[in-house]
């Protein structure tokens, strides 16, 4: 009854998409456990590219079991775009290969309203949210009015649920937002349509994917977002509203709590952030320029969700500490390696300094403006300038970028079991 996680480190958008397309080949069920269409995961095969918001990236895998944990919010207009854009791309969407837990979140358009209204109102305190409507769709779960995808199955009962839910999000949006308010007959419409199309999807999910583990199949639970982004233990109130850790798995997808077999971290070679808050080794000017890259290529360092160019910087080995413990992780997936190519040395923030202290670690989830006043203390290491795209086995590496590798699970103190050389899926060295 193996369970794996698969969880981003950083502060998302490291990869998680091409680690979870590999590991699925392997796994019986995909399953997510947090966040909505706030997430972007790429995947690419060949000459396609799939950017997956809300389903699992497994599903490209024709082998597969997809399920959307309960501890997600589901946009339905989101869903059913990926259903279609999957479909023509030739994969198989049916029930039996797409679950959709009963208590999952529905985000409406009165939530993503309400998310951009609220960053608007807050004025230069933004936390530069996907405005996907995430925060409110889970204010209103934790304030116990919020609709949930179950609900679908009784049409009646729905439409009153669905009436209720934007009247009152109306009061909201026209009394303290002073903008019109959404037709709620025509909301009332459009997610009957929505309950249609969810209703043959929609299941008890937790016993089902417990069963399978008893039965001795494989899960792969895909995180969204990454580490520093937890609603509990990340960069508050820079986040997002969700648990993005290995503990929201259980939670998350309703199981108990059981051993899991590996919590696989994902970390890019850098560090990138979007939106706002405190990131101690951000860079500008030429060098930014240079990680990000000019956004000509899929993997340039713009957001796949917003567009929007991702913030850059050293790699933080401080935060990738901090990750490994609260996550439990059991190793390391490097991805974007081939990047650092061409540089003549690599700092790497290694510690902080803070009120004449240095520090090695820093546990900041009570008070993140801590990070703010952290100076990163750099240790810089010997860079390479040869194109690491073609390598494909551990020796064909650069000794500069071995000692890059070894360097990072060193400091860390979690092995590094993969490096990807490259977006596509074949761009990968695993290390024995
Ligand atoms: P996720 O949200 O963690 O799944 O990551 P995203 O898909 O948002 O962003 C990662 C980006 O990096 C995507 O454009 C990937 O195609 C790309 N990518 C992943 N691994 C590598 C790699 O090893 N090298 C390069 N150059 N790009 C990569
Ligand atoms: P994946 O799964 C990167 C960030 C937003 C913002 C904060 C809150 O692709 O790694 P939200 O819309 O969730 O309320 O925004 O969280 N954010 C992400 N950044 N990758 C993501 O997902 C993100 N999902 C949310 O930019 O700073
Ligand atoms: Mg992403």
């Amino acid at each position: 009854m193996p369970l794996d996680i698969v969880i981003g480190t950083q502060w998302g958008d490291e990869g998680k998409g091409r680690v979870v397309d590999l590991l699925s080949r392997d796994s019986h069920l995909v399953a997510r456990y947090n966040g909505g269409d706030n997430a972007g995961h790429t995947v690419i095969v060949g000459r396609q590219t799939y950017k997956l918001h809300l389903i699992p990236s497994g599903i490209i895998h024709p082998h597969t079991t997809a399920v959307l944990g309960s501890g997600m919010v589901l946009n339905p207009q989101t869903l059913s775009e990926e259903m279609e854009m999957l479909r023509a791309a030739g994969v198989e969407i049916n029930p039996d290969r797409l679950w959709i837990s009963d208590a999952v979140q529905l985000i409406t358009p009165a939530h993503r309203l309400l998310d951009r209204a609220q960053e608007a109102a807050k004025g230069k305190g933004q936390i530069g949210t996907t405005g996907r409507g995430i925060g409110p769709a889970y204010v209103d779960k934790a304030a116990r009015r919020g609709l949930r995808a179950g609900e679908a199955l009784d049409p009646d009962h729905f439409a009153g649920r669905v009436r209720e839910h934007f009247e009152e999000a109306n009061r909201l949006i026209t009394g303290l937002y002073q903008q019109p308010g959404l037709d709620v007959d025509a909301m009332i419409e459009e997610f009957m349509a929505y309950a249609a199309l969810m209703r043959p999807f929609l299941r008890r999910s937790g016993p089902r994917v417990q069963a399978a583990l008893d039965a001795g199949q494989t899960v792969l639970a895909e995180g969204a977002q990454g580490t520093l982004l937890d609603v509990e233990q990340g960069t508050y109130p820079f986040v997002t509203s969700s648990t993005t850790t290995s503990a929201g798995v259980f939670s998350g997808l309703g199981l108990g709590v059981q051993p899991v077999r590996r919590v696989v971290g994902v970390v890019k070679a850098f560090q990138t952030r979007v939106g706002a808050g405190p990131f101690p080794t951000e860079l500008d000017g030429e060098m930014a320029l240079f990680l990000r890259g000019t956004g000509a290529n899929t993997w340039d360092e713009y957001g796949t969700t917003t567009g929007r160019p991702r913030r850059v910087g050293w790699l933080d080995l401080v935060l990738l500490r901090y990750a490994r413990e609260i996550n439990g992780l059991t190793e390391l997936f490097l991805t974007k390696l081939d990047v650092l190519s061409g540089l003549n040395e690599i700092p790497v923030c290694a510690a902080y300094r803070r009120a004449s202290q240095t520090l090695s670690s820093l546990d900041f989830s009570g008070d993140s403006r801590l990070l703010a006043q952290c100076e990163p203390v750099y240790q810089t290491l010997p860079g390479w300038q040869e194109d690491l795209r073609a390598c494909r086995s551990w020796d064909e590496l650069p000794a500069a970028a071995q000692d890059y590798v070894r360097f990072i699970e060193e400091q860390a103190g979690v092995p590094v079991k993969y490096i990807s050389v490259g977006p596509e899926r074949s761009a990968l060295i695993e290390r024995s």
